[in-house]
């Protein structure tokens, strides 16, 4: 069997399994196989030869760039033995960790907010169902970020901790405004002030060379949140050139059949 790289050509007689010790070991005691390696050119280039022999375990393996159960030590040393801690956390830091947990608190106290706003839409003397129905939808979202934030966060091995939330308003009327233009408004300002917490998280992740919290928070919420922004941006024009009256009845019925949420 003849095993080939662009830098190693591994020939085997015999029958053995591969060793990464340096130098050179008999692959069991008792064995009459042993590991030897060469330099020979291997089409111009000169390679590894690695063969089964009983004559030369003493000489040295050349271009090794990898010796897993020499470097393996270092990261043995960091694997925590305390059950309190996380075995999966690797260059996570605190600051991180708190970032998450802050952005956990965020997310639920939008989808707190969207929930009060579904709460209001659904009353009998209100009676708008789409934009319940919207608020709804959305304030499953803002949930469901969080839970994707509590998700990450025990990933990397840190700790969820929930903190308190602010009381919504249960009001949502204006006299200037309605109701259906001022809750819209309001979802416009929170998602905006929503992608602010985003890109501070995304910086501190920067800040802390955490390349896979940066490309989470990019993938997974900048690019809905930037789409978010901009269809509720839309929802907010359309409303101010309907005004108060009927109009308002139309533009929830459109609502009421889309598939939608913020
Ligand atoms: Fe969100
Ligand atoms: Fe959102």
């Amino acid at each position: 069997m003849l095993l080939s790289t662009s830098s190693s050509a591994i020939s085997q007689r015999g029958s053995l399994g591969l060793c990464f010790s340096s130098p050179l070991v008999p692959m069991n005691s008792g064995a009459s196989a042993f590991v030897r390696v060469s330099k020979r050119n291997n089409g111009g280039s000169r390679g590894l030869v690695t063969f089964a022999s009983k004559d030369a375990n003493s000489r040295p393996i050349f271009d090794v760039l990898f010796e897993p159960f020499e470097e393996v030590k270092k990261e043995l040393l960091l694997v925590p033995n305390v059950p309190q801690e996380s075995l999966a956390r690797q260059m996570y830091t605190s600051q991180c960790e708190k970032a998450i947990n802050d952005q956990i608190n965020v997310e639920y106290t939008i989808s707190y907010v969207y929930h009060a706003i579904y709460a209001y839409f659904s009353r009998d003397n209100v009676a708008l169902m789409g934009l319940a129905k919207f608020f709804k939808d959305s304030s499953d979202e803002e949930r469901q970020h969080a839970e994707k934030l509590m998700d990450y966060q025990n990933k990397r091995g840190g700790k969820v901790k929930l903190k308190s939330m602010l009381l919504p308003s249960s009001e949502f009327d204006n006299a200037e405004k309605g109701d259906a233009l001022h809750a819209m408004e309001l979802a416009l300002s929170l998602e905006r002030l929503n992608n602010e917490k985003l890109l501070n998280l995304h910086e501190i992740a920067n800040d802390n060379n955490d390349v896979h919290l940066a490309d989470f928070v990019e993938s997974e919420f900048l690019i809905e949140q930037v789409e978010a922004i901009k269809k509720i941006s839309e929802y907010v024009a359309q409303l101010r050139r309907i005004g108060k009256g009927h109009g308002v009845w139309h533009f929830d019925q459109m609502l009421l059949n889309a598939v939608i949420a913020a």
